[in-house]
């Protein structure tokens, strides 16, 4: 369900025409709905209402502080994955004791930032990252309460690149290490363990490895049980997956079901670390097309957002949405949609049927929600696109466009470059 519709043959975000947002805020320009994101967020969260929970959105999924505001003013907590992370959630209103805090190379200041602000749990992720974090509270005079983010050795079926619970990732401690693991900590001094964690992937689309990593997680906590050491906290990750084109995710409902199926004899409070599910089809990249070609091999819309403003059909070749955005040409043609980037891997859509566009024409670039701001770099040099929030008939800038001042800010020419130009030092 979103709130991006055709009225008439105009594409609107709930009740704002997108090509009047494009006048208005130029383009390329990522455009949020309210409404979306708000009944994502509620309906997941409630699918697991009847068992004791925490909803932690995954901020690398969108981390702009507007968007966070709406999850944390629904009850939300945060997973972050690093102190910039941590940093956002805290300014965005995120209570500290809702963020989880996952990843493999956690720094010392990262961890020294989590513990001053005093986060809910550390999701440990090798012995050496535990050492360290006991230290780090040792010489901060507090206590640090983790869990451990056990590899399940689950394969998730998605891509690759996005799969986390395999043994050969690099994520997680291994299963059958993980006793040894709970049993060291237990000897530490600064160290409180709470928890126990597990992320096996992103758009995972079949109930079935949450369902095996998590009998494999409940089997390990009666163990830890049996050895006296009683946890409170089950983080099952995220990586529940959207329709981008014709993949048919488990709706939250029913994932809730088949994940409160197996813990509902346990006693245990549930954190889901939820971001594509919630994000994704909630935003949309509107691009312009610059312009149109035609060679003897090939048919080429160029337009102009780039593999800058979002990575993911280049980085993993996925599949986007391609609409537009004024529907009244009905003639279609197979093309390529492309950016101005200097690379051939920057494209939209390969050998794609498409409306045959004119140049000027607004295009959206659909399910961008997730994983697309959040990766935009500034490659070529190019300011990044600005974002705004719909909702209902109102507007609202969440991110203004970066300017070329912007782009150098931070930058220094020394002083020994600064001589007259056309003479360097060796001439
Ligand atoms: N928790 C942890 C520990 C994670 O690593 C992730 C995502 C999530 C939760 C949220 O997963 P989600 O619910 O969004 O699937 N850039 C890629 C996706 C990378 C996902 C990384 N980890 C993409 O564009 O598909």
């Amino acid at each position: 369900m979103h709130h991006f519709q055709y009225k008439e043959h105009e594409l609107f975000c709930e009740d704002v025409s997108v090509a009047g947002l494009a006048e208005e805020w130029g383009t390329p320009l990522y455009i949020y709905s309210y409404a979306t994101l708000a009944h994502h967020f509620r309906a997941f969260d409630a699918a697991f209402r009847e068992y004791p929970h925490l909803t932690c959105f995954s901020v690398k999924a969108n981390s702009n502080q507007a968007i966070l505001r709406i999850f944390a003013n629904e009850g939300g907590g945060a997973d972050v994955v690093s102190g910039g992370e941590i940093y956002r959630s805290l300014k965005a209103g995120m209570n500290p004791d809702r963020i989880v805090y996952s990843g493999v190379g956690k720094t010392h200041d990262e961890l020294d930032f989590a513990l001053e602000v005093g986060i809910l749990m550390f999701n440990i992720e090798s012995t050496q990252e535990l050492n360290v974090l006991n230290e780090r509270a040792r010489l901060l005079g507090t206590r640090a309460p983790v869990s451990f983010r056990i590899n399940p050795d689950i394969d998730p079926k998605t891509h690759p690149y996005i799969s986390t619970g395999l043994k050969k990732n690099k994520f997680g401690i291994e299963s059958s290490a993980s006793i040894q693991e709970y049993r060291y900590a237990k000897t530490l001094e600064y160290i409180d363990i709470i928890g126990i964690s597990c992320h096996i992937g992103s758009q995972i689309t079949e109930t079935g490895p949450f369902v095996e990593a998590l009998r494999r997680i409940k089997s390990f906590v009666h163990e830890l049980r049996r050895e006296g050491i009683r946890i409170k906290y089950l983080d099952i990750g995220g990586g529940l997956g959207i329709t981008y084109d014709k993949e048919t995710p488990p709706p939250p409902d029913e994932y809730a079901k088949a994940v409160l199926k197996e813990v509902q004899d346990e006693d245990l409070t549930l954190i889901l670390e939820p971001g594509r599910v919630i994000v994704g089809n909630a935003g949309i990249l509107v691009t312009k097309v610059l312009y149109t070609k035609s060679t003897s091999e090939k048919n080429f819309i160029i337009v102009d957002a780039g593999m800058n403003d979002l990575i993911r059909p280049s980085l993993y070749n996925a599949y986007q949405e391609i609409l537009s955005v004024t529907s009244f040409s009905q003639e279609k043609y197979v093309a390529d949609m492309v950016g101005p980037i200097c690379e051939s891997g920057d494209f939209f859509a390969r050998d794609r049927l498409l409306t045959r566009p004119r140049e000027g024409d607004y295009l959206a670039i659909m399910s961008a929600g997730a994983y697309g701001f959040v990766m935009a770099s500034n490659y070529n040099s190019r300011p990044r696109p600005a974002e705004v929030l719909v909702d209902g008939s109102e507007t609202h800038l969440i991110r203004q466009r970066e300017s070329y001042e912007e782009l150098i800010q931070g930058e220094n020419i020394p002083p020994f470059l600064l001589s007259e130009p056309g003479t360097s030092r060796s001439s």
